[in-house]
């Protein structure tokens, strides 16, 4: 009989130091003021914090998770950011079922091939902004794309997301080019970039790599002459540092700064006043992440041994985000809109619903 007056033990799993740094902070903010706004309590139950730096190190990642489950016998596991580090926490949460929620993490495979009841993830799939920006590209009559990402999960699959729907509509991507994460020297494949005057690039980066790319891509002179697309990670958290060199670019994301909505106003003001900052779409997923972990809670009244009903409540639920309310798809991914927002000073601002209710396509679930 578990003990529902104890503090529920949260594993939180994220980057505190390296390139996705500020986005690990930026989550935690953003649970801890959906807990704040709570008492404190989630169903009666006080929350213990046990917080691992995970480094968006692969490496690492099986060592960090295994400690937290069976040294620190956390009751739900919270992270992370990096694909790859999501994939080993995805199979150890798997194979012991442990209750994992995944607060940005785009990884495929956790809500596809991988997918268990006890996985959920509050954010995207890499699919889900790469297709809908395959259609923007498309639509503005751009023909022949490069894009340009890290070597790794997040980068190759937010790629073919937009491949798939660029191709689909007649367009070609003309070059694929890599780094390995989290490198930044981009100079030689910018150049390559300027010899083969592609209609457009296309890329995936995300903290500390997508300030400094969008600054060298401005510096080599790309700007003017070949626009620049990505999923909104290329602009969300990092304006104040890219400063004009991210000016007017247009990124597909499911948040947006200026969404305008009760719902959205009253979180972005409240994380104002908590952090002295501006939220982001990082912040949004922990807020959201942390909402989810409410809901199947309530539904047993706080024991999450209870694990049926804790999950069934969580899959049933419409979940009022500030994005715009969601729920989940039967892999346990948000089914969501796919804004087109464009940088205009330091916001990334709403243009256009460019995707309704896009749903991952959940390749190699079985559930
Ligand atoms: C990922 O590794 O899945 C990832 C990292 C940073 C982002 C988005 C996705 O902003």
């Amino acid at each position: 009989m578990a003990q529902t007056s104890a503090k529920l033990k949260v594993g939180l799993m994220l980057p505190y130091t390296g390139t996705y740094a500020s986005l690990g902070n930026a989550i935690e903010n953003g649970f801890r003021l959906y807990l704040a706004e709570k008492g404190g309590k989630l169903s009666g139950r006080e929350i213990e914090f046990i917080k691992v730096d995970d480094e968006s190190d692969p490496s690492k990642a099986t060592d960090n998770v295994n400690k937290l489950i069976k040294r620190d016998n956390v009751d739900v596991l919270v992270g992370t950011v990096h694909s790859g580090v999501a994939m080993a926490m995805a199979k150890v949460a798997k194979d012991t079922g442990t209750i994992l929620i995944v607060p940005n993490a785009g990884a495929d495979v956790v809500t596809g091939a991988m997918c268990a009841p006890n996985i959920f993830r509050s954010s995207f799939t890499n699919w889900q902004p790469g297709y809908a920006m395959g259609e923007v590209v498309a639509k503005k009559g751009h023909k022949k794309v490069v894009t340009i990402t890290w070597k790794y999960a997040a980068g190759d699959e937010s790629v073919n997301g937009f491949k798939e729907s660029f191709e689909k509509a007649g367009g070609k991507v003309v070059k694929e080019l890599t780094l390995p994460f989290p490198n930044v020297e981009f100079q030689a494949l910018l150049t390559e970039i300027a010899a083969t005057k592609p209609d457009a690039v296309y890329t995936f980066f995300s903290g500390g790599g997508a300030v400094k790319f969008v600054k060298d891509y401005a510096a080599a002179g790309l700007k003017k002459s070949i626009p620049l697309y990505g999923p909104g990670f290329l602009t969300d958290g990092t304006l104040e540092a890219q400063g004009a060199a991210a000016e007017g670019l247009l990124t597909t994301l499911h948040y947006a700064d200026s969404l305008g909505t009760a719902r959205d106003n009253a979180f972005r003001l409240a994380y104002a006043k908590t952090y002295k900052l501006q939220p982001d779409v990082f912040a949004v997923q922990g807020y959201d992440a942390a909402q989810m972990l409410g809901i199947g809670l309530a539904a047993v009244k706080g024991d999450i041994s209870k694990r049926a009903g804790f999950v069934s409540a969580i899959e049933k639920a419409k979940i009022d985000s500030p994005r715009g309310a969601f729920t989940l798809s039967k892999s346990h991914n948000p089914v969501q809109d796919i804004y087109l927002r464009q940088v205009v000073g330091n916001e990334n601002r709403f243009v256009s619903v460019i995707s309704k209710a896009l749903a991952d396509p959940a390749r190699g679930c079985k559930m």
